[in-house]
């Protein structure tokens, strides 16, 4: 169930080397940025839906009760919001190590609100990875969301974190809205 991805993650250099480089966060990175960054700004990419079927032992929940958090899965005609920052390529270092297990770096176009768009990098959490949970039903996620802990903190703050973070951007997500409504109905707090 863990799989570290660090060393492949080296290997997949597809920007200059000494050049700035964008990353596209679509999940913890949209509210936790906790990397120096040139500038950060609001974007989207096209073709891709958030959906928490990536597995969590070591961030959000254990390995013996994983927690749940966000991965891309291709998905033609939709878009996803998320925030862009313009980092140095050597700011990729400590966030390979933190995304370790199954995330792999991967090349995407970003569009801006202004009408620009760039190359730009997200890590991606495919099937094959050993981490992967892959789809259920939403309920059964939101269960298994709201009990999960790790040491990165519960599965719920995550999920609720970032339910907000899009909120404040404006963005339409609603698996990560029906998701954020059902674990505040499991735990009586909605
Ligand atoms: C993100 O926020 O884009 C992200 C965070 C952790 C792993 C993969 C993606």
């Amino acid at each position: 169930m863990t799989q570290d991805t660090t060393w492949l993650n080296r290997q997949r250099v597809f920007f200059e080397e000494g050049q700035s480089l964008w990353l596209f966060g679509y999940g913890s990175l949209i509210w936790k940025a906790e990397f120096a960054y040139h500038e950060r700004r609001p974007a989207r990419i096209e073709g891709w839906a958030r959906r928490f079927w990536q597995g969590s032992h070591d961030h959000r929940g254990t390995p013996k009760s994983p927690g749940r958090v966000a991965t891309l899965v291709e998905s033609p005609g939709t878009t996803c919001q998320g925030m862009a920052y313009r980092i140095d390529a050597d700011t990729l270092g400590p966030l390979d190590i933190r995304e370790k297990n199954g995330y792999l770096r991967e090349r995407v176009v970003l569009h801006f609100h202004d009408g620009s768009h760039a190359e730009g990098l997200i890590y991606l959490a495919t099937e094959g990875n050993a981490a992967f949970l892959g789809d259920a039903p939403l309920l059964e996620m939101a269960r298994q969301i709201a009990k999960a802990h790790g040491p990165s903190g519960s599965n719920r703050d995550y999920l609720l974190n970032l339910a907000a973070a899009l909120e404040d951007l404006g963005a339409v997500d609603e698996h990560v809205f029906t998701l954020a409504r059902q674990v505040h109905e499991l735990q009586g707090d909605g």
